[in-house]
């Protein structure tokens, strides 16, 4: 029997539930390419970043010459920006540039954290002609004056105004540190949100021990991160009415089933295309192509969620008490 891979996300049929997450590898043409012959599903585009299209808008203005005081922590991140995926028009090139190359669903992706006026870039992502878009909300609530009502206002705001800019699906990429996230995701559902990126993995950085100062730290990702976002795919599937897509910690056939089991709709890898390329996707879909088949499953559609909170047979998992389970048979001994 003929097992079926191909799953429904944000509205699209995907051949099967494996995407290669936003990247820059993927923002070339020729590497899309390579991902789509390797048997990805789908990719999505590296963000455009708010900080980049306020940093053209104030150049095109002159407005950095007189206020660059207030613009200081931003313009800190252009050197840098620049190498990482080009500027704006140019990043607008290169995505109709890959829209053409490739046949897969193309997901275009927009970075930022305040409504603006770099919004109206969502609309021009979505005229390149990409299947749908996704919104990395990534911000750190650094401030102790703003409340966590105010953090998620914010975020909600955003993706309403981001909704409002386009017709295509929205996918808004999100952090796991709210309050009750199972609230927050339903919220993020009503102000537009038709999937919910499950979860950025926040970057943190490091001390430098000789130069006594903070360094960025991008450590690849291992698969045991990918355990929060198991867990909370687990309680939404069902239960907060949006496409549900697993990221962190991707890497093996097995962390694909586990997070299908708990009911993801797509599987969204980036460490583990920069550790080993394309022909990782081939690997992955033959893999789960033949753990399904070994446990007589028809396909990815039929599996997806049997270990979600609402089917699980053991809910308890979620709970406390899975905590002092877990405490309770730990058997490590002193060495
Ligand atoms: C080098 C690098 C660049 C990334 N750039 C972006 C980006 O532009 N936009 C975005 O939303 N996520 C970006 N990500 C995050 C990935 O899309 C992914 O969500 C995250 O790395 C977790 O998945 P992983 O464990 O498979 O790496 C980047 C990750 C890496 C490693």
């Amino acid at each position: 029997m003929k097992v079926d891979l191909s799953t429904r996300y944000l509205g699209l049929t995907l051949r099967n539930p494996l995407v290669a997450s936003a990247c820059p590898l993927n923002q070339d043409a020729e590497f899309l390419v390579r991902l789509e012959e390797a048997g990805a599903a789908a990719a999505v585009f590296p963000s455009l970043f708010e900080e980049q299209i306020e940093f053209q808008q104030q150049q095109v203005f002159g407005l950095y010459e007189y206020g660059t005081e207030s613009y200081a922590e931003s313009l800190s991140y252009f050197p840098e920006l620049e190498d990482y995926n080009v500027g704006p028009t140019e990043y607008l090139r290169r995505l109709r540039a890959a829209r053409q190359a490739v046949r897969f669903p193309l997901i275009g992706s927009l970075n930022g954290m305040t409504v603006g006026g770099w919004i109206h870039f969502a609309r021009l992502i979505e005229d390149t002609g990409v299947d749908a878009l996704e919104l990395n909300v990534y911000f750190v609530p650094s401030d102790p004056r703003h409340s966590g009502e105010e953090v998620e206002r914010r975020y909600l705001d955003l993706v309403a105004a981001v909704r409002k800019a386009v017709r295509i699906p929205l996918a808004v990429k999100v952090g796991p540190y709210f309050t009750s996230f199972g609230h927050f995701a339903r919220r993020l559902v009503d102000a537009g949100a038709d999937g919910l990126v499950i979860f950025n993995r926040y970057i943190h950085p490091d001390i430098d021990l000789e130069a006594l100062a903070f360094r960025p730290n991008l450590c690849l990702s291992q698969s045991y991160e990918s355990r929060l976002s198991m867990m909370w795919i687990a309680m939404l599937r069902g239960r907060c009415g949006a496409y549900l897509a697993a990221t962190s910690g991707i890497h093996e056939v097995e962390d694909a089933v586990r997070m299908l089991l708990v009911g993801a709709d797509a599987l969204l890898l980036a460490s583990a295309l920069y550790r080993n390329g394309p022909a990782h996707f081939t690997q992955l879909a033959l893999g789960l192509e033949a753990w399904l088949g070994e446990h007589e499953y028809q396909g990815v559609a039929q599996m997806k969620g049997s270990l979600s909170r609402e089917n699980c047979p053991n809910p308890e998992a979620f709970e406390r008490i899975n905590y002092m389970r877990s405490l309770v048979a730990f058997t490590g001994k002193p060495i």
